[in-house]
């Protein structure tokens, strides 16, 4: 019947993780859904089967979409929307090869990245991690003028490592809301006059931005070209008793490096939301009282997630409506 045909000339997509109820809703409405009831990551023989079975992969970055699980030829996929802006787990150049689109989320989650920076940042300084696990444990033996020393934030100097829309929201929130002096590095020329508003510095190299910063907080995008930015050779030319702040990609730092430099207590802390190869987190992070780590929560927020999924609603349709398509990156 008439429904039937209307739902089968749909195009077919496949959701690979739950999203908010509210986006879903649209998705089944407009498209030909598969939803992953059971919101385990698919496995990658699953996802290289979708190639072949939807129109449109919906994946998230807990999906790793190599080169390997791209066809050869005549893939059925014509668009993958990921949810999410960063797109390092998804390979580009197998994409461009297959003409198959690729977009992301840009903007919606800048805000709620840029406030994990910031309570990351904050946490580590002011030692809050470690007194809230001494208070649960029962441990604390009240106030005295030596307990729990951390560093004062407010007019210190923050680095940050690419200047996006989630490092410009950060600078902001360091300058305007803590006084604090922001260098920072990237890899093109911020305009002038936008580096002024933010009370910052543009300084021509990476090692410029560790040599002055207090904090450095990343934020360029991970993938090959940034594997490791943040190495042994890096984590020594940071200052003595500087805070390094993850809210990036996992595979900016070199995780082992990070760890010698937080036992070695050339780095005082350390503020991580992402992780090279999560959700696992190496015991040599989860041991040391100096660092906090959160489960990847920078667009964790009700009205982000939402604002995140509608955007892809957003590509998909423009895609099969054959408009332009807002977000594409391929
Ligand atoms: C992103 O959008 O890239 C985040 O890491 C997940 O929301």
């Amino acid at each position: 019947n008439g429904i039937d045909r209307r739902r089968l000339m749909k195009p077919r997509i496949i959701v690979t993780r739950r999203w908010p109820d509210a986006v879903e809703h649209i998705l089944a409405e407009r498209f030909d859904t598969t939803f992953n009831r059971g919101d385990a990551p698919l496995k990658p023989i699953e996802l290289k089967a979708a190639f072949q079975a939807f129109d449109a992969i919906l994946p998230t970055v807990s999906d790793s979409l190599p080169a390997s699980l791209f066809p050869e030829s005549d893939s059925r996929t014509r668009i993958i929307a990921n949810y999410g802006v960063g797109f390092s787990h998804i390979d580009i150049d197998a994409a461009r090869a297959q003409g198959i689109v690729v977009t992301n989320t840009p903007g919606v989650l800048t805000d709620c990245t840029a406030d994990i920076a910031l309570s990351l940042l904050l946490a580590v300084a002011r030692r809050a991690g470690e007194g809230e696990r001494q208070l649960r444990a029962g441990e604390w033996a009240g106030w005295c003028p030596t307990h729990m020393i951390g560093a004062k934030v407010t007019g210190k100097t923050i680095g940050i490592i690419g200047m996006g829309r989630i490092g410009k929201a950060t600078a902001k929130r360091a300058h305007f809301g803590f006084d604090m002096d922001v260098v920072f590095y990237n890899r093109s020329k911020v305009d002038d006059e936008e580096t002024r508003a933010m009370g910052a510095r543009q300084l021509p190299t990476i090692e410029d931005v560790l040599a002055e910063a207090d904090f450095v907080s990343l934020h360029c995008p991970g993938g090959a070209a940034n594997r490791h930015l943040i190495n042994a050779e890096r984590l020594a030319a940071m200052k003595p008793g500087a805070f390094l702040i993850n809210t990036a990609r996992g595979d900016v730092v070199d995780q082992a490096a990070l760890v010698a430099a937080l036992e070695s207590g050339k780095l005082a802390g350390a503020g991580l939301d992402v992780f090279d190869g999560e959700p696992v987190v190496p015991e040599g992070l989860t041991r040391l009282e100096n660092v906090v780590l959160l489960p990847h929560l920078g667009s964790a927020t009700e009205e982000t997630r939402v604002a995140m999924g509608m955007k892809a609603v957003d590509n998909l349709t423009a895609f099969f409506d054959g408009k332009e398509v807002p977000d594409r990156v391929v």
